[in-house]
This record gives structure tokens, C-alpha cells and sequence, in this order.
């Protein structure tokens, strides 16, 4: 069927930091500090971790074997693998991939404006004014621009001299980054403050099926699961790529980023008496309340406030391209565009989808919550059903290069009973949420 040759990944290192540049994002730097502190501290990070290792890198493997059996992006595979009825689970994950972008670079915008602010002159005095001038309007609107014309042009350049060349470069550069940022962050007086709030330990809230949706919700979406990114990563693998373990190796370097990420954020709010803002909103914590403790620590926070917007813009840069290149492969597999103009194309689309976002925030959070939060639980929800029961052989896909066999079956019935069970649970808990925040959104 597909006789064109495919493009492929240049090196194993170069598969493994494109994929951990698409898990790493927002959702690290931004979502997973805030989650923690909100939802019960250490004993959630806890939870979040046996979340990520026993739900997560499952459905992550899932995704790889079906994206390196069928070597074509998410419609093209999962029609290949599944039959035609499988391939609207392919539509879905495009539709998903359109919208998450969409909101995902009006937020990315942002970060890029701070740190240019930053840079040329030092944040301004009233944060939370800035921010609320910065988010919406044409200011927005701009950023939102720049950034998918940024993200657009890496995608062009393909798969081995756009991805895996930006990757190579941007995640040594992220990691360096955040670990610098943390080491500093521990020798702030009132550090410490700080470190026992984020993970102060709350069993108590663990207990609810809410807290339960929220930590796989930030599972999925820090992982970029759910959506064919992972799938359509993998179909430029070769044969012989060990996939258990570049799933867990991606999974590590994700958590290690986000826990990270709150031991740089949470002391530098605490270290600057700003604590009693945490709760007022996830976007405050960080567009606010972080210059605003920048702001206070004169000279060394103007340096310091530069290096942490821009760690966060290179995170959201590779997991922008990793959103913009499962809709650009679908283009360039179903309906045969080249790949500068499916990626011009899809690009264009998405500009104009995330303009409302820019221009207004309730629609933003509209978007995350319908497709960040309840698409991408639905969209694994019905893979691991297929891969679980219906996929021909998929231990033999995720064999290759892997020995133990006992994992292996472990796997499977992750995939077949475990994962769904839960995910069931949180369709169910996301889809109320989600329900509710539509009419009191559009009504
Ligand atoms: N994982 C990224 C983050 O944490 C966001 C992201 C990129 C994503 N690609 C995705 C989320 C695909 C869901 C699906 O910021």
C-alpha cells in the first residue's frame, strides 16, 4: 500500500529527546507544581508517580507498537492495524492534535513575551496587571502568531533536519536550565518554607475519585498520550528500537522535569512571603506571583526570572512540534500533501482555531479542558481496548530488543483490564467536569 519511503529518526538519542521534548512542556513547568501543591503534596506525588509508571508508560508502549507496526501517522496506522472502523480513533486524535495546539501556543505565546520582556527591560512593576494585558487581546494574539510561525518552520524542515536537530539542541539546553534553577532555588533563605508546602503531606485528599482523575489527567497530558503523538513518533522507528525501554526512559526524564520543576517554583514564592497567592489561580502562580517574587529580588531576579520563562518556552516549543507533526504526517499520509505545505496548511488552521484563546480566557480554559483534559483520556481509553483485545499480536511489536517475558504479560493485562478500569473512572469524573464548564461557559 504505502510504498513511498518514510522518513525516519537519525539516532537512537535523537528519537529518545524528540519524544521526552514532547512530554516535557507546560504541563511540567507550569500544571504539575500547581496539581501537587493543590491536591495533597508528597503523598500525591506519589500517587502521580504510580499513575505515570502503571497507567501511563503502558498505554505509551501501546502507542509505539502500534505506530512502528503500521509505520504511518494515527489514521493511516490505526486503519492498517484495526480496519476501517479504527481509523475515526485516528480522526479523533487529529481533531484533538488541532485544539490542544490551538490554546497550547496562545499560552506558549506568553511565556516567549516574558522572556523577551525579560531580557530587553526587566519585568514591570504590577504583575498581575501585566499579566491580565499580556493574556488577552491583540498583544496575545501576536505571541500566538510568532510562536506557530517558530513551531511551523522547525516541522517543515522534517523529521531528521527540523525534529530530531531542534531536540538535540533545545532539551540538553531545558535540562541544564531547570537543574540550575533548582540548585539555586535551594540556597534561598526561606527555601525551605517553600519545599514543605509542595509536598506537605495530605493523605486525606488522595482519597477522592477526583484527585484520583486529576493525577491521571496530568499523567496523559504531560506525557503527551492519548492524541497519537507517542504513535506517530514511533513510526519513525526502526525495527529494532527496544521500546519498553525508551518508554520508561521517557517517562523518568518527564517526572524528573516536573518534580524539578516545583523545587524551583515553590521556594522562590515562599522565599518572597507571596505563599497566600497559590491558591487564587493555576495561571497566577506562575505569570504573576513568579515576577512578582523576580521583581523582588532586584538585579539576580531579572537574570533568574530570563532563564526560568525561557526554560519554559523551549519546553513548550518541542511539545508544540510534536502537536503540529501528528496533523502534518496525517496530511502527508492521507491525502499526499508534501510536507512544507501540510505543515503551512495545518499550521494556518491552527493559528486561526487558537485566535479566539487569545482573545479570550474563558474559551482557553474551554479548550484545555474538553480536549486537554477529556479527549486525551477517551482517546487512550478506546487504544488500550484495541490493543488490549482486538490488535493481532501486539506483544510481538513491543518484543523487539526487550527479555523479559513476565513483564511483558504484565503488560498486557495492564492494558487490557487495568488501564481501562481507571481510565473508565476518569471519562467519567472529566466528562462532568467537562459538561459542567460547557454550560456555564456558553450559557
Ligand atoms: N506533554 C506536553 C506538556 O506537558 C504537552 C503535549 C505535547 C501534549 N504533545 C501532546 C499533550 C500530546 C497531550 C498530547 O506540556
Amino acid at each position: 500500500m504505502e510504498a513511498r519511503s518514510r522518513e525516519g529518526w537519525g539516532t537512537r538519542l535523537g528519537f529518545i529527546l524528540a519524544a521526552v521534548g514532547s512530554a516535557v512542556g507546560l504541563g511540567n513547568m507550569w500544571r504539575f507544581p500547581y496539581i501537587t501543591a493543590d491536591r495533597g503534596g508528597a503523598a500525591f506525588v506519589l500517587l502521580y508517580i504510580v499513575m505515570v509508571f502503571v497507567v501511563g508508560v503502558p498505554i505509551m508502549l501501546a502507542e509505539f507498537g502500534v505506530g512502528r507496526r503500521a509505520r504511518l501517522s494515527p489514521i493511516g496506522a490505526l486503519r492498517t492495524v484495526g480496519g476501517p472502523r479504527l481509523a475515526g480513533l485516528g480522526y479523533l486524535y487529529v481533531a484533538t492534535g488541532f485544539l490542544i495546539l490551538a490554546y497550547y501556543s496562545v499560552i506558549a505565546g506568553w511565556t516567549m513575551r516574558y522572556t523577551l520582556e525579560a531580557l530587553l527591560s526587566g519585568f514591570t512593576r504590577s504583575p498581575s496587571e501585566y499579566f491580565e494585558h499580556t493574556a488577552t487581546g491583540t498583544g496575545a494574539v501576536l505571541y500566538h502568531i510568532v510562536f506557530m510561525a517558530i513551531t511551523i518552520s522547525i516541522v517543515v524542515g522534517g523529521v531528521k533536519r527540523g525534529i530530531e536537530r531542534a531536540s538535540l539542541v533545545l532539551m540538553p539546553v531545558l535540562f541544564l536550565l531547570i537543574i540550575g534553577l533548582a540548585i539555586w532555588a535551594a540556597f534561598l533563605a526561606g527555601s525551605g518554607a517553600g519545599y514543605s508546602f509542595y509536598l506537605r503531606t495530605d493523605p486525606a485528599k488522595l482519597l477522592s475519585p477526583d484527585t484520583l482523575s486529576a493525577a491521571a489527567g496530568q499523567a496523559f497530558f504531560s506525557l503527551s498520550l492519548g492524541m497519537g503523538a507517542m504513535l506517530t513518533y514511533a513510526s519513525y522507528l526502526s525495527r529494532d528500537e527496544n521500546l519498553p525501554a525508551s518508554a520508561a526512559t521517557i517517562a523518568v526524564s518527564d517526572f524528573g522535569v516536573a518534580f524539578l520543576a516545583g523545587l524551583v517554583v515553590f521556594p522562590v514564592i515562599f522565599a518572597f512571603g507571596l505563599s497566600q497567592e497559590i491558591g487564587e489561580s493555576a495561571l497566577g502562580a506562575l505569570f504573576i506571583s513568579l515576577p512578582r517574587a523576580f521583581i523582588g529580588m532586584g538585579a539576580a531576579g531579572r537574570i533568574v526570572g530570563l532563564v526560568f520563562f525561557a526554560a519554559l518556552f523551549v519546553g513548550a516549543l518541542t511539545s508544540a512540534i510534536s502537536l503540529l507533526e501528528v496533523v502534518t504526517s496525517s496530511l502527508i499520509d492521507n491525502w499526499r500533501l508534501d510536507r512544507g505545505r501540510a505543515a503551512l496548511g495545518a499550521g494556518l488552521v491552527i493559528m486561526l482555531i487558537g485566535l479566539p484563546c487569545a482573545l479570550n480566557q474563558d474559551i482557553l480554559g474551554l479548550f484545555d479542558q474538553i480536549a486537554g483534559e477529556f479527549l486525551l483520556v477517551v482517546g487512550a481509553f478506546a487504544l488500550a481496548l484495541f490493543v488490549g483485545w482486538r490488535m493481532s499480536d501486539p506483544l510481538g511489536e513491543v518484543r523487539r530488543g526487550f527479555a523479559s517475558e513476565g513483564l511483558l504479560r504484565g503488560w498486557l493485562w495492564i492494558v487490557r483490564i487495568v488501564a481501562p478500569i481507571i481510565l473508565a473512572v476518569v471519562i467519567y469524573q472529566k466528562g462532568r467536569a467537562t459538561w459542567e464548564l460547557l454550560r456555564t461557559t456558553l450559557f
